[in-house]
Parts: structure tokens; C-alpha cells; sequence
């Protein structure tokens, strides 16, 4: 049986190049949409070449670092975040080491039962200054500067030199990090 009002031929096939008219349509602005959005990010985006890091971050306060305890922090550097440890001292000051491993750049961990920094490539092992213990590490884990302000922690972004044995000539201590004596290779 035939519809009261049939659609003529005609009229259902320009109706249905209308529709798929309208699918290409709306496509097609998706698509300009999505390009011109890429487009926009690609020049108003900063390459992580261009990040420059603020020269002292701050890693959390100073309760986030309580004395004998050693803990995760993160610096945002050029290549992203980067991961140090931080280590609450008993006069109320702080160690960050960079997690780099000294023998082949390594990410090193560290173990509160032990009370080490072990990497976990080649089994390097530091102890709790970041001083070489075991494996093929060659030199102590490099620091970062410390200092408090007000209750918070900040971290130097540029690691300083950790050369084995050398101590820092003003106090000729080599845990001490908090003056700007360079130390030497
Ligand atoms: S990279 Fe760490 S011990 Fe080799």
C-alpha cells in the first residue's frame, strides 16, 4: 500500500544530497576548527627550550622536611620535571641532591631502610651524604643550593659541584652547601 503523500523521487533524492551535503559541511568546519587550533597553539606555545626556570623554586615548607628524613621533591627545569631529594638536617637547615646518577646518569632512588641511594641500573650505591659506596659510581651525588624562606623550602635550580672528597674551603665541610664558595673540580 502506497503512503497518502509519497515523497517524489526527486524531492528524496535532493533532500538526502543535502543531508550528506551537510555531513561534508560540518566536517570540513571540525576540521578547520581542530587545524586552526593547532595552528594557534603552535605560535603562541612556548618549546620547552624557552622555559627558563626561575633560579630558586620552592619544593614545599619546611615541616614537608622533617630533620633525619629524606624525600622526593620536583624542580620544573627546561626538560621538564625533574625529580631531587631532600634531606631535612638536624640544625634546621636542608640537602637536595640531584638523582642523577654520577655513573651513567641514572635516576637514583632512595631507600630509608638502608639509608642509601641506589641506582637501579647498574646497582651504584651512595649513602646518606651521597657519597660513593658501591658499584661503579665514581663521584658523590651532585646538590642543589638550599635556603628557607619564611616557612618554605626553596631549591636552587643549578646543581653545584660535588667533586669526591672535596671539601668547602670557609667551613671545610662537605655537607655544607649554603655558601657560594665554588667548589673545585
Ligand atoms: S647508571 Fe647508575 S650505576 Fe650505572
Amino acid at each position: 500500500m502506497q503512503p497518502d503523500n509519497p515523497t517524489p523521487e526527486r524531492e528524496r533524492n535532493v533532500s538526502r544530497r543535502g543531508f550528506v551535503l551537510g555531513l561534508l559541511v560540518g566536517a570540513g568546519g571540525a576540521m578547520v576548527s581542530v587545524l586552526g587550533f593547532a595552528g594557534y597553539q603552535v605560535l603562541t606555545s612556548q618549546t620547552d627550550d624557552d622555559f627558563e626556570p626561575p633560579e630558586w623554586q620552592r619544593v614545599g615548607s619546611v615541616d614537608t622536611f622533617p630533620a633525619g628524613e629524606t624525600l622526593p621533591a620536583t624542580l620544573e627545569l627546561p626538560a621538564g620535571p625533574y625529580l631531587i631529594w631532600v634531606r631535612g638536617d638536624e640544625d634546621g637547615t636542608h640537602t637536595a641532591f640531584s638523582s642523577t646518577c654520577t655513573h651513567q646518569g641514572a635516576t637514583v632512588n632512595w631507600w630509608p631502610a638502608k639509608e642509601q641511594f641506589i641506582c637501579p641500573v647498574h646497582g651504584g650505591t651512595f649513602d646518606a651524604i651521597g657519597d660513593p659506596v658501591a658499584g661503579p659510581v665514581p663521584t658523590p651525588l651532585a646538590r642543589h643550593a638550599t635556603r628557607i624562606n619564611g616557612v618554605l623550602v626553596e631549591v636552587r635550580t643549578t646543581a653545584e659541584e660535588a667533586a669526591a672528597g672535596d671539601a668547602c674551603a670557609p667551613c671545610a665541610s662537605r655537607a655544607c652547601v649554603a655558601c657560594s664558595f665554588t667548589r673545585s673540580g
